[in-house]
């Protein structure tokens, strides 16, 4: 009997991996079929960017929608650490990593919702962080108008709004290749 148990521990270990890899490419599948942006990181050298040109003051009250592993929230919380953060996923993996690396770097004042972007209250926020992708950045653009207060910047990375719509404020480029597009509103 006792040599049966490697069999079917090997098994049990190919059935988890399966359900892993299913569960994936399924949410992966639906994402992109929606315009959703896939979870893909920011790089390293655009988060510093990020943390160089943002200001934040302990008052702030940062929202990063579609936020990921939270790798950016985790940055600026080492700049600004009595400031308000806001993570927002609605998919199981990222959010995951979000709130392990949350719990090993014990950071507080960062928080996560785990929710679609376009279903949370924006009325309070002072920053928004966004990676998406270029149809959904266009279709969060009025609820960014509605309910963001004045003078709140809106920083995306890689995807601007539409021109014709809004204009940036500053353009930066990472030495990653990606661009940081900056909007006040
Ligand atoms: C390109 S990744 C960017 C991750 C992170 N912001 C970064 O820069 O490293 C986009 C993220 O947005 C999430 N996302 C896309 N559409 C979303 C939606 N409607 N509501 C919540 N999260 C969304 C995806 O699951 C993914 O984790």
């Amino acid at each position: 009997m006792t040599e049966l148990f490697p069999v079917i521990a090997t098994y049990l270990l190919a059935i988890i991996l399966s359900l892993v890899v299913i569960s994936l490419s399924v949410s992966l599948v639906t994402t992109l079929s929606n315009g959703e942006a896939p979870f893909v990181r920011s790089k390293k050298k655009t988060v510093d960017l990020l943390v160089q040109i943002i200001e934040l003051s302990p008052q702030s009250r940062v929202y990063e929608l579609g936020s990921g592993d939270g790798r950016i929230l985790s940055s600026l919380h080492s700049k600004e650490p009595r400031a308000e953060y806001w993570g927002v996923e609605k998919n199981y993996w990222p959010a995951l990593l979000f709130w392990i690396r949350k719990n090993i770097e014990k950071r507080d004042t960062v928080n996560l919702k785990k929710s679609d972007l376009f279903d949370v209250d924006l009325t309070k926020a002072t920053h928004v962080i966004i990676y998406l992708l270029t149809k959904e950045t266009a279709r969060l653009l009025p609820k960014l108008e509605k309910e963001l207060p004045v003078n709140s910047v809106v920083y995306s990375i890689d995807f601007p709004f539409p021109e014709e719509q809004k204009e940036p404020e500053s353009v930066h480029r990472s030495p990653a290749g990606q661009t940081i597009y900056v909007y006040r509103f």
